[in-house]
């Protein structure tokens, strides 16, 4: 894939150069997260975990809104869950949904030699079977930060209970909506391309939140992400 900068062609080469750059400067080495990752691989699992930066960028997020409880949809093999749930502090707690079994294994794994293995708690099941029961048992508008990374066809889906178990105030990432570019596509028939448009259209309509969304190129090629601020009732955080 290439796309046309200001300076000329610009390269998915150019795009991981400077991503690899970036994370070289920005991202210290870690123990913990690599081996997150090592083992994903070893383990078979796919290669779709956030990047680095993009996994700092959700603890400087978590950080920022000084969340102590955030919920995830899509945990792989925790390498996002590690990154969030380090910046909850000893008292937090992060709830990730995974439909895979074999990926909560891992993850669980991961998380543990993390340390985190008291702050995070991996649940199986599809997530839309899931989250009715994380309403039941942690109640409404109970986490600080969600996290929306899974099958994108039931982005709207999550959206819904994201909004329903995010504090006002608090945020929703919603992760790949960009999809090459493909979310401006209307003609698509790619589910998870209709997934995206779902969830933005939802974002933009919805009365109890804010939201934007950014593209982004690196080295997960071309996407971007949609970010929401939840708000009260009459419009206030
Ligand atoms: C993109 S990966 C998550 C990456 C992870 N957030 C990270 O950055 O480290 C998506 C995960 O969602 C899981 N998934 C797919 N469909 C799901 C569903 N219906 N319910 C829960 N998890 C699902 C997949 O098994 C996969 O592990």
């Amino acid at each position: 894939m290439a796309a046309t900068g200001h300076d000329g062609p610009m390269t998915d080469a150019r795009w991981q150069d400077a991503d690899n750059y970036l994370a070289e400067q920005l991202v210290e080495d870690d123990k913990a997260l690599r081996s997150a990752l090592e083992d994903s691989q070893a383990a078979g699992l796919p290669a779709i975990a956030v990047s680095p930066l993009q996994g700092k960028f959700l603890y400087i997020l978590a950080r920022l809104i000084g969340a102590r409880r955030v919920l995830e949809v899509g945990t792989l093999g925790g390498y996002s869950a590690i990154w969030m749930g380090r910046a909850l502090g000893p008292q937090g707690r992060l709830v990730s949904l995974e439909v895979s079994p074999e990926h909560a294994r891992v993850a669980r794994a991961n998380l543990a030699r993390a340390g985190l293995g008291e702050v995070a708690e991996v649940i199986v099941g599809p997530a839309l079977v899931s989250l009715p029961k994380v309403l039941e048992q942690a109640g409404p508008a109970s986490f600080d930060l969600t996290f929306i990374d899974a099958d994108k066809t039931n982005n709207a889906g999550y959206w819904e209970w994201a909004l329903r178990l995010t504090r006002p105030g608090g945020a929703i990432v919603v992760d790949n909506v960009v999809r090459d570019g493909e979310v401006a596509n209307a003609a698509s028939t790619d589910s998870a391309v209709i997934g995206s448009r779902q969830v933005i259209e939802a974002m933009g309509a919805a009365p109890a939140a804010v939201a934007t969304a950014l593209q982004t190129v690196g080295l997960k090629g071309y996407d971007g992400f949609a970010i929401a601020l939840v708000s009260g009732p009459d419009g206030t955080a």
